[in-house]
């Protein structure tokens, strides 16, 4: 039986991956299927919390008592995040979310000219939600809870982004084509802006998700 220690708590947890349109037909998007971020929501619901999930194109059932906002883009995301935050106790932004963005929208079919080069295709960057509701929570003592899903060097990024982004936590796996990226199990490190490092072995996402609550109930005031 889990104990109910986010009782009486607001959690908000993103999930899934942003797409980033082009045209009506094509988009910018990752491997990300939801599977990590439903598996906080669900253990979160389990502990107690009331949970908004913002759940960005996860082919994935909603989890019994979490409310779902379903969401596209990462503008989207970063809307629905915000619009949630106010009375929330924490966040944890599981969510792969584009950096950059298609800087136009073509509002018919990109069609291929005979004999000619394709256009480039030129980016704009996407906020970055992370950083900005890490550097300006609307609740003192919010906790913030971010995720780096990284190819190299893993824990050296980690450490990095965990400075660059200004968040208590952050779950540091290792990502690949056929690496964590749609599977049932993930591994990690948890690192802590206190200096703390907590290693999670391989297992089900969501022995790794009851760690990320553990870490985060410990530091809720
Ligand atoms: O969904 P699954 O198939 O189960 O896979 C799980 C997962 C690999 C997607 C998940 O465990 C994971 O690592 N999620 C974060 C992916 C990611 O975007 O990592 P990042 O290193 O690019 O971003 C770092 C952090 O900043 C993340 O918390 C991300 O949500 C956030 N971010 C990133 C870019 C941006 N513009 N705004 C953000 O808030």
């Amino acid at each position: 039986v889990t104990a109910p220690d986010l009782a009486g708590r607001h959690v908000v947890v993103s999930a899934g991956g942003t797409r980033e349109p082009l045209d009506p037909v094509r988009f910018l998007g990752n491997r990300s299927s939801g599977k990590q971020g439903y598996a906080l929501a669900r253990t979160a619901a389990a502990r107690g919390a009331r949970v908004t999930l913002v759940s960005a194109n996860a082919a994935l059932p909603a989890p019994a008592g979490v409310d779902v906002v379903p969401v596209g883009t990462a503008v989207e995301l970063r809307e629905a995040v915000l619009a949630a935050l106010p009375d929330a106790d924490a966040v944890v932004m599981a969510a792969a979310v584009a950096d950059f963005r298609p800087a136009s929208y073509a509002t018919g079919k990109i069609k291929k000219k005979d004999g000619q080069e394709p256009e480039p295709l030129a980016l704009v960057r996407n906020p970055d939600i992370l950083a900005e509701i890490s550097a300006d929570r609307p609740r003192p003592g919010q906790v913030v809870v971010g995720f780096a899903a990284e190819t190299d060097d893993v824990l050296a990024n980690g450490r990095a982004k965990l400075k660059r982004k200004g968040c208590d936590l952050l779950v540091v796996n290792e990502v690949g084509e056929r690496k964590t990226f749609g599977a049932e199990e993930n591994e990690a490190v948890v690192l802590g802006a206190d200096g703390t490092e907590t290693p999670v072995p391989r297992g089900p996402k969501e022995v790794l998700a009851e760690t990320v609550w553990d870490l985060v109930a410990r530091r809720l005031v």
